[in-house]
């Protein structure tokens, strides 16, 4: 198949496309999307093929109107409706029961679907001019997402209809999903709204033991996703647990021919092996900001094995570490304070 590389100012073209049962790659304020008419079971069905991803794995829907979501779920509760005066349009995305409108492509046999409203001006205008969107990550499955439009390219050149050259993603990781399908919400995957900025909207809020663990084996995943494997460079990631001077001192001991440290930005001066900074070691809006072109370069500059350091837990830091324990398969190496 030829893809096209469309400009963010000619959508009419995307729209059609995406009328027509096509596939389109958007930029969102999160990562790029790979989108298809919602509605359309066939149309969804190729998104599956394109990214070789595994068929029992919901995809979300984008709305960008509040007005699309009625359609969509059975109800609106009271709770979704402030998250969605909070925090929309941006990076959350909320799952409830889904209406019987659902194609079963996109909610993967589940009763509930997914559905955000991005902020994103090229994606809400794609949406206003076709139809809701069913959008998973425009990567290959089980590589990094992509953050800018030559990220897509490398993936899906040849696998769908059209690329939308739009701007490099401000945030960087995908949205925050939290089911109010469950009482009290849960949280299943961390991303641009925090934990606490949701605790602080509608009360009690839980989050979902795979953020921040491998499944038990036996444990049924909430949320798909969570038990593939994920956001991996071809190269090994290992992520080092431990304050700063011990994470330098053990990169130092252990440099040698194809191994590259993903540090924060202050340990650059410390390190003895090549480095790819993912930014300010305070500052975690950033580091999702850069995660994913992070993890790629290790990729494009022939890294074998890259010694990340672990990530906070706080704030968006949450995001960060959840993306980067998969990206490393779960290998962390506890350094002694
Ligand atoms: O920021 C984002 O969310 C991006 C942009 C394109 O909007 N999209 C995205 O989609 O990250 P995707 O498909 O890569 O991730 C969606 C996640 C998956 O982990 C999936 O299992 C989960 O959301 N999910 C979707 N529908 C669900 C449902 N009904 N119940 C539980 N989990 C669901
Ligand atoms: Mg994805």
């Amino acid at each position: 198949m030829e893809t096209i590389l469309i400009e963010k100012d000619c959508l009419e073209q995307a729209a059609e496309i995406i009328k027509r049962g096509g596939l389109v790659a958007m930029p969102t304020e999160t990562v790029y999307g790979l989108a298809a008419d919602a509605l359309n079971g066939a149309a969804v069905a190729k998104i599956f093929a394109a990214k070789g991803r595994p068929m029992d794995n919901p995809l979300i829907v984008h709305i960008a109107d509040l007005s699309q979501w009625d359609g969509l779920v059975r109800e609106v509760p009271e709770k979704a409706r402030i998250l969605a005066e909070t925090f929309w349009p941006g990076p959350l995305t909320i799952i409830l029961p889904k209406a019987d409108c659902i194609p079963d492509e996109v909610s993967a046999g589940l009763d509930t679907v997914a559905v955000r409203f991005p902020s994103h001006p090229v994606a809400q205008e794609l949406i206003r001019r076709s139809v809701p969107l069913a959008a998973p990550s425009a990567n290959l499955s089980g590589s990094p997402s992509p953050t800018n439009a030559r990220h897509v390219w490398d993936d899906m050149n040849g696998r769908i209809d059209a690329v939308i050259n739009g701007d490099d993603c401000a945030v960087g990781v995908e949205s925050t999903v939290i089911t109010l399908a469950s009482d009290p919400p849960r949280v299943l995957r961390p991303g641009g709204v925090t934990v606490e900025q949701l605790r602080e909207a509608i009360g009690e809020v839980t989050v979902d033991s795979a953020v921040l663990q491998p499944l038990q084996s036996g444990e049924q995943a909430a949320s798909p996703g969570m038990k593939y494997k994920h956001y991996s460079p071809r190269a090994r990631i290992v992520l080092l647990n431990g304050p700063e001077q011990a994470f330098v001192d053990y990169v130092n001991r252990h440099a040698g021919e194809g191994i590259a440290a993903l540090c924060y930005e202050e340990e650059i001066p410390a390190l003895n092996v090549p480095v790819i900074s993912i930014g300010a070691e305070n500052d975690y809006a950033q580091q999702a900001n850069r995660l994913f072109t992070a993890l790629r370069e290790v990729d494009e500059r022939g890294f074998r094995l890259a010694y990340a350091h672990c990530p906070d837990t706080e704030g968006m830091g949450l995001a960060v570490y959840n993306r980067m324990i998969r990206a490393a398969g779960f290998e962390v190496i506890d350094l002694e304070a």
